[in-house]
């Protein structure tokens, strides 16, 4: 796929550089013979500008906010029966299934929604207060303990297998996990329930009456699921890459992964949106101080839900959560003050230069929240609703990078800064 060169002049150098072309026109330098036959690498430590692979999963046109899965736009799945699973299967095995293959996967997703005895035990160990995020990744890696070593892709029975553990329990951990925190028994899956209404149903149903799943609820949540179910090489999946390029198994790819998205600057910024508004709700702050104190470059504060590395433009999640949220308040006969002031933040950061300039735009936690919190989920359980979203992404990149057979351990040079060589000080000799 190399089309024209690029070249790079350095010194007495004249360094040619094939360049790529990706299929929706996007262009990248190959400078993988850069070291080996130049002794030179490029600086990128954020790695805004390096393409760590080439990937057919998903593709984002940061300035116009595109975002398609397998191709398909994202606004397309907001269609009214909202399936995840299908969008899942999809994300991993490249197209939409078929009937009978959506069939046998919802089936397989089933067959493991229950945790092994020995995974639901850890919990008591655990104080019942912690982190979601942090028992949700301990519990990814406990299941390396009770499941396959290896999930090779190659043997694709098995792999569906392993898949769909994965996609199954990982509602099964986190419901337990509210359950336990609040102090109320297990509730366990109902295998008769589609995927998110019985993940609802283990979270707000008690042993005495059974949680009524709202059709437009279990919709607003497919939709939530399949907003975050990939985003190409963001910060927990570069990092999912990263553990599997070691040949890491599946289980602790995908708790890297957790462990990643927890950061407040990434997954963790729907905790923080709700913080941000029911904090000026409170009366302790006001939106105009919150833009003020974004802007303020010695205050660490950031407009939380606000900015994206790739989106220099509306984040295309974002304005079909806010339809999804506005379904959601008529449904559920809700007037939340808080979207009130989240469209008050919202205008007065789109009208503000500050923002206006560095392209600054609500991303897709600034309203996940809020809708989150409309279908009943509790805030410290936001970021754990994300991971759910995002495993099939996960999944799929590191399939991806699996199967690659160009593929290697992926580890960065460095620009070193340190001391010239030094000699050792005898303890005695030093100040
Ligand atoms: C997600 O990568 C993905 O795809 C992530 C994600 C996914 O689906 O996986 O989309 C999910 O993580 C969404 C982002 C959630 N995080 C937040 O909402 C936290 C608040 N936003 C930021 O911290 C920030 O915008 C980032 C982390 C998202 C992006 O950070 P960058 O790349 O460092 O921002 P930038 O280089 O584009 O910043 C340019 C300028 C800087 O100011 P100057 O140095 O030019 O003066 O904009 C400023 C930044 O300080 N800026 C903000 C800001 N975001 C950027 N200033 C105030 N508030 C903000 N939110």
């Amino acid at each position: 796929m190399s089309t024209d060169k690029a070249k790079l002049i350095y010194a007495d150098q004249e360094i040619e550089l094939p360049v790529y072309e990706g299929t929706a026109g996007d262009h990248a330098i190959d400078i993988t013979s850069l070291y080996s036959k130049h002794g030179l690498i490029t600086y990128d430590p954020s790695l805004g500008n390096t393409g760590i692979c080439q990937s057919s999963i998903t593709y984002i046109d940061g300035d116009k906010g595109v975002l398609r899965y397998r191709g398909v736009p994202i606004e397309q799945f907001d269609r009214p029966h909202p399936n995840f699973i299908e969008v899942a299967w999809m994300l991993i095995f490249g197209r939409l299934p078929n009937k009978d293959e959506l069939e046998l996967f919802s089936r397989t997703l089933t067959n493991h929604e229950l945790l092994h005895e020995g995974i639901r035990s850890q919990f008591q160990f655990l104080p019942a207060k912690a982190p979601p995020m942090a028992i949700l990744s301990s519990m990814i890696s406990t299941m390396a303990c009770y499941y396959d070593e290896f999930l090779s892709p190659d043997d694709e029975p098995v792999f569906l297998e392993g898949v769909s553990r994965l996609i199954s329990k990982i509602r099964t951990i986190a419901a337990f996990t509210y359950r336990r925190a609040m102090g109320l028994p297990y509730i366990y899956p109902d295998p008769a329930l589609p995927y998110c209404s019985n993940f609802l149903h283990m979270m707000f149903s008690l042993p005495y009456k059974q949680y009524e799943v709202k059709p437009e609820i279990a919709k607003a949540l497919n939709l939530v699921l399949i907003l975050h179910a990939d985003h190409e090489q963001n910060c927990s999946t570069s990092a999912v890459r990263v553990v599997c390029s070691s040949r890491a198994n599946l289980f602790a790819s995908v708790s890297a992964g957790v462990n990643a998205l927890w950061g407040p600057l990434h997954g963790g910024a729907n905790v923080k949106v709700m913080e941000m508004l029911d904090a000026i709700y409170r009366g302790n702050r006001k939106p105009q101080e919150c833009i003020e104190a974004a802007k303020d470059k010695t205050n660490p504060f950031r407009l939380f839900g606000f900015g994206h590395r790739v989106y220099r433009n509306y984040d295309p999640r974002a304005k079909i959560l806010k339809k999804a949220y506005e379904r959601v308040c008529q449904i559920q006969k809700i007037s939340d003050p808080l979207l009130d002031i989240a469209r008050e933040l919202e205008e007065a950061a789109l009208n503000d230069d500050y923002f206006i300039e560095r392209k600054l735009y609500p991303n897709v936690d600034f309203y996940s929240g809020i809708l989150l919190r409309a279908i009943g989920i509790p805030t410290n359980m936001f970021t754990v609703m994300f991971a759910i979203g995002r495993l099939p992404g996960w999944i799929a990149q590191w399939k991806e990078q699996h199967e690659n057979p160009t593929a290697k351990i992926i580890r960065p040079r460095q620009l070193y800064i340190g001391n010239p060589e030094t000699d050792y000080v005898e303890i005695a000799d030093r100040e």
